[in-house]
């Protein structure tokens, strides 16, 4: 008996089929199927020769592989008693719940009592896919489970690459392309947050797949205290995803555990498509601001220009210097608390004495914060609250509260150790201070960070808690944010180091690295835009002569990187030079006329000829006008420039593009650009051309950007 559905969605079908009232498989991914097609011949077109030398049956990839059936690979599902004995199910399908744009598979192990329920949902007018799994206990005998998969999806065979992202501290989304090859290929982070080394996502691409061409599908990860996520091609060639917490969770008589979400993607229109699809749905349906999304305001954030040594003299002054040049939020980081005599001069004490430090601000914070607000800008607050120092009040009154197991040694990560936020205690203490921080200041802001790993990261009686801590965190965020309800919150941890959908949908920002260089932020944010919309990617110009890798880097070229993210400066003001002020006055005020529909838009990245060109375009929903950011890292390899082909047009729009910093051309690279590009009248081509003939910006030195500027004279 074989029973199939079909799951149609914006433009996409999912076909499932079931043979024997067994678990489902995915028989079909891809475009929208024709009405009538014949899901029953669909399904058995796909039924392979069996072979000698193998079992005596193909054992389906179901959403769940199981080795109760034995599947040979890895399960879906691995569970075992308090004797270590593996339940090995067999379930079958009981009720299947069509929704509207999803569907929810219930499954029974008739001799465990374990039910299973697997979903595939889209989110309205969203491309991305949704799956997750839940398993419940109805049987007599409690369960330890080590790891339960989101729904399973398969792999195509035609793809050949993994596009994943590696990384560590200032150097987050390096890119790392893996060849698919036989057997698991497995990146996973149990250190309670997803983690700079790993952003918790896959990408699986064919030969040749590049951002403007090529089939390919991503799946992401989100939660951020512990991730699995695994790609294995069997034997016979099938190839399975899977993606979990990857920590032991109880399975109790009664309860029940969740595998977390994962989001896939599909596209045949190159890694952009993927990129839109993730972009759009982050906007739509992970970010929730507190009035709309509405314009993202340009940040200063002082960290790089006083770090600890805060004077409110100092302050007040940069804060002015801020409103200047075009700032409207002013954010306080690191160094403002402290108790008991003690304060945060450095990195080695205070953490969790969220008090204000009456010796630096003697008068509070509302001095501050009212110079601030009275011009014009709002006030942001950084804040460490799942850590503290041992030297600390803190500290030393709740030794108890830390997460430090019982006779072992826990490693010291910045000085500092964490709290154990599963205490129901520590919430609430996190919360009072939080709360006392927001109630008696006009903040509307807080710059979340988290500045180490989870080690030996187990409860009171040794059991693994980094799913619990995760929740706990959400828990704290959800209530702060209920209370507060017009406050942002921005996830940061080292930079990079806890970005994901889990997090983004309690928080509102991401601060995508620590590296204020616009040279890596220019090729990490490329990357980071295939998963992330600009608007919520914190992108600050630096300094001059960057912090993090000593690179002196021109302002045009810091200020354009910033532009195509959510916007700040961070670095002290005071080194700007006249032409640095003009420039980064007038890129601000670029960004502000154009953020409305910027963060809107696609960013999309080019596929460019030359190694050492990057470049992108942001393109409106409306396709009617767009910035082209043509980006240059390294000298140019060859004598003049080749055009770039531009993306996402309406090919049959005619659009006038100029080149908007053509006082940017140095004379000393181009001696001549007689193009009408850089004219002020620029040139006007039809969509189609300029995808496919393309323009030649001017030849530029290393760290270059043309910003060039598109509208639609007529729209089809
Ligand atoms: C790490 C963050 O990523 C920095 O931006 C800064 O806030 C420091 N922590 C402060 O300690």
């Amino acid at each position: 008996m074989i029973q199939c559905w079909r799951l149609d969605h914006v433009g996409q079908t999912i076909v499932f089929s079931s043979r024997q009232q067994r678990l489902p498989e995915v028989v079909y991914c891809g475009d929208l199927l024709p009405d009538n097609d014949d899901l029953h011949a669909l399904a058995d077109s796909l039924n392979r020769p069996l072979t000698p030398g193998t079992l005596d049956q193909i054992v389906p990839l179901s959403l769940l592989p199981e080795e109760g059936r034995g599947f040979p690979g890895q399960p879906g599902l691995r569970l075992n008693d308090d004797a270590g004995r593996p339940a090995l199910t067999q379930f079958t399908l009981t009720e299947t719940e069509e929704l509207e744009s999803g569907i929810v598979f219930k499954c029974t192990d008739a001799r465990s009592g374990l039910v299973l329920s697997l979903s595939l949902k889209f989110q309205t007018e969203s491309r991305v896919l949704e799956v997750s799994s839940v398993l419940a206990n109805n049987g007599d005998r409690d369960w330890l489970v080590s790891w339960l998969s989101v729904p399973v999806l398969p792999v195509g065979e035609e793809f050949t690459d993994i596009i994943e992202y590696a990384g560590r501290w200032t150097q987050e989304f390096n890119r790392q392309t893996v060849p698919i090859s036989r057997g698991v290929h497995l990146r996973e982070n149990r250190r309670g947050r997803s983690g700079h080394d790993h952003f918790p996502a896959m990408i699986f691409a064919e030969t040749g797949a590049a951002y403007t061409k090529g089939h390919s599908c991503a799946v992401h990860f989100g939660f951020s205290g512990t991730h699995e996520m695994l790609l294995e091609e069997l034997p016979d060639g099938r190839r399975q995803a899977q993606a979990g917490y990857g920590e032991m969770q109880r399975l109790c008589r009664g309860d029940s555990v969740t595998s977390g979400i994962a989001y896939w993607a599909f596209s045949s229109r190159g890694l952009n498509g993927l990129a839109c699809d993730f972009q759009q749905h982050v906007r739509r349906h992970i970010v929730t601001y507190p009035q709309g999304a509405g314009a993202r305001p340009v940040h200063y954030n002082c960290w790089e220009a006083v770090y600890f040594d805060h004077r409110v003299d100092e302050l007040k002054d940069l804060a002015s210097r801020a409103a200047a040049l075009g700032a409207e939020r002013f954010v306080l980081d690191d160094g403002w608390f402290g108790a008991n005599g003690q304060g945060r001069d450095d990195d080695t004490t205070s953490l969790g004495d969220w008090f204000v430090d009456p010796r630096k601000y003697p008068d509070g914070l509302h001095p501050l914060v009212d110079h601030v607000e009275a011009l014009g800008m709002r006030f942001g607050l950084w804040v460490e609250p799942e850590m503290v120092n041992l030297e600390s009040a803190l500290a030393r009154k709740h030794p108890e509260w830390l997460i430090m197991p019982a006779d072992a040694k826990q490693v010291a990560g910045r000085s500092q150790y964490v709290l154990n936020l599963t205490n129901p205690e520590v919430g609430e203490y996190l919360f009072e201070r939080i709360d006392w921080l927001l109630s008696t200041h006009a903040i509307d802001y807080l710059k979340w960070d988290m500045n180490r790993d989870l080690t030996l990261a187990v409860d009171g009686e040794g059991f693994p808690l980094l799913i619990r801590q995760a929740r706990a965190l959400n828990a704290l965020l959800e209530r702060i944010r209920s209370n507060h309800p017009r406050v942002e919150i921005e996830s940061c941890a080292s930079g990079g180091g806890r970005i994901d959908y889990g997090t983004l949908r309690h928080t509102h920002r991401v601060w995508l690295s620590d590296s204020n260089d616009a040279h890596e932020r220019w090729r990490m944010q490329n990357e980071a835009f295939v998963f992330l919309p600009p608007e919520i990617v914190g992108s600050h110009v630096g300094p001059r002569h960057c912090h993090t890798s000593g690179r002196r880097l021109s302002m045009p070229f810091r200020a354009l990187v910033a532009m195509t993210g959510h916007m700040g400066f961070e670095m002290d003001l005071r080194e700007l030079n006249a032409e640095e002020t003009d420039k980064l006055t007038r890129y601000t005020q670029l960004y502000k006329d154009n953020r409305d529909w910027m963060h809107k838009g696609a960013q999309l990245r080019l596929d460019c000829a030359a190694p050492e060109s990057l470049a992108q375009m942001i393109v409106s929903d409306r396709r009617d006008r767009f910035f082209l950011f043509a980006g240059t890292l390294d000298v140019p390899r060859n004598e003049t420039t080749a055009p770039v082909r531009l993306s996402g047009l309406d090919p049959h729009a005619r659009y006038r593009v100029r080149l908007l910093n053509a006082d940017e051309i140095n004379r000393s690279a181009t001696r001549r650009y007689e193009n009408p590009l850089s004219g002020p009248d620029g040139i006007v081509l039809s969509g189609t051309a300029l995808m496919q003939s393309g323009i030649v910006p001017p030849f530029p030195f290393p760290d270059t950007i043309w910003l060039f500027e598109g509208q639609a004279e007529e729209l089809t």
